[in-house]
């Protein structure tokens, strides 16, 4: 399993915990499993600051947009930052419909000490990225795209993780603080 991690992940101290308040992350993961996992009909599921978005189609990819929009607006993102972070969910979003199929994204707040955030984790059980690194360069693809979706989304956000192995699925996570 490989993986890389943005410099400005590394730049920013790593806050003390990611399980304060109703975003824990452990929580969202095995969430996002059992949803890849069941197959499931219900496309979305929301509580007041989380939502899992079951991700097939370009309905869906909107869908998962629009409600990281509302929750990030609820935490009180700017106008731009909440362009920011739709179009980083519509990058990982559209990758799964493209090279996995289907997936799930759950976007939930972060609350650490006071500090606010929105937090995108998009899991899913596809082919994977035999080589994260490359995939992870400008102009890399192998759809026929611009090969910017990945890189893109790491540039617009705080925080960036992508868990893939051939074989194994792939995980992205995303941060982004008030
Ligand atoms: N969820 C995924 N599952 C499997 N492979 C993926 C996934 N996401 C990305 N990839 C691989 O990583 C490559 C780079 O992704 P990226 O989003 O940067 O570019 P793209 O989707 O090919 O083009 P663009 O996003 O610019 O339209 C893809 O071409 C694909 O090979
Ligand atoms: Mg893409």
């Amino acid at each position: 399993m490989s993986s890389t991690s943005s410099e400005a992940d590394q730049a920013r101290p790593a806050p003390a915990s990611f399980h304060d308040g109703p975003a824990a992350a452990a929580v969202t993961a095995s969430a996002l499993a059992l949803i890849v996992g069941r197959g499931a009909d219900d496309a979305c599921a929301t509580l007041s600051s989380e939502a899992i978005v079951r991700i097939r189609s370009g309905a869906d990819v909107i869908a998962a947009r629009k409600q990281g929009r509302a929750i990030a607006s609820a935490a009180g993102f700017s106008p731009s930052d909440l362009t920011i972070i739709a179009t980083a969910i519509s990058e990982i979003a559209r990758n799964i419909v493209e090279f996995a199929g289907e997936g799930a994204i759950s976007i939930a707040l972060l609350n650490d000490a006071g500090r606010r955030g929105v937090e995108i984790v998009a899991a899913d059980s596809g082919p994977g990225i035999p080589d994260v690194g490359t995939a992870m360069l400008d102009g890399y693809s192998t759809g026929g795209g611009l090969g910017i979706g990945l890189p893109g989304a790491r540039r617009l956000m705080d925080e960036f993780d992508i868990q893939s192995a051939a074989g194994e699925g792939t995980t992205v996570t995303m941060r982004k603080w008030l």
